[in-house]
């Protein structure tokens, strides 16, 4: 099994969330996507640290935060506190970046920095040795259901040369779009994390889709 899944909420139905959640820690997943919009950096406001710190109560796999938000560092704190064991920031939100991902990690939590789709990953090759993980995102992030954007391919692939050829210690996930299809084409180019929300949560058989794409 070469890909880890990471099960997007936003898609989940929210008056059973505790069931979701369940389904989720029976399953294959590997993770609990969380994903916190502002209403301000992205066009949508979702849910925050009320939601993750229930989710946290009765979930069995780690939890897979990604803020959407301007200005993430006053809330670093309190997500780790909430429960996030990754916590994932948007290149375009951070004017200090460096600063963002040791306070990540001083709280305790992987830092994992994400990227829009027109957002170079080039921006990264000064960064790349502190961080756990990279986030690429395969739509513009505010909602689920979205078309995957091709060219996310070619950015998995420089993103690869980028790690391999450092050494880094960095995982690539990618947020956007996926199912068998575009989930198989993305761990051939070397994505390692696939983020699923509207594929499995809007199956028959939710578990059978994570198993699904677990063994892609
Ligand atoms: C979009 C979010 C995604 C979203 C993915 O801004 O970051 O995590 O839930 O949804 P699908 O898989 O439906 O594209
Ligand atoms: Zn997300």
């Amino acid at each position: 099994m070469r890909a880890f899944v990471a099960p997007s909420i936003l898609a989940a139905d929210f008056n059973n969330l505790g069931k979701e959640i369940e389904m989720i820690n029976q399953s294959e997943a590997d993770y609990i996507h969380c994903d916190v919009m502002d209403g301000v950096f992205v066009p949508n406001i979702s849910f925050g640290i009320p939601v993750i710190n229930q989710v946290k109560k009765i979930a069995e796999k780690p939890l897979d935060v990604h803020l959407m938000i301007v200005d993430p560092d006053k809330f670093i704190e309190p997500f780790v506190k909430a429960g996030a064991s990754v916590l994932t920031v948007h290149y375009e939100a951070c004017s200090h970046l460096h600063r963002t991902v040791q306070l990540i990690k001083s709280f305790g939590a992987k830092a994992s920095v994400c990227l829009n789709p027109h957002t170079p990953v080039a921006v990264l090759e000064d960064i790349i040795g502190d961080l756990d993980m990279v986030l690429l995102m395969s739509v513009n992030p505010g909602f689920g259901g979205q078309q995957f954007i091709e060219n996310t391919y070619k950015k998995v692939g420089q993103l690869r040369k980028m790690i391999d050829e450092t050494n880094a210690n960095c995982t690539i996930e990618v947020d956007g779009g996926i199912n068998y299809e575009t989930g198989k084409n993305l761990l051939d180019v070397g994505a390692n994390v696939l983020v699923a929300g509207s594929f499995v949560f809007g199956a028959d058989n939710p578990e059978e889709i994570i198993s699904g794409l677990k063994s892609l």
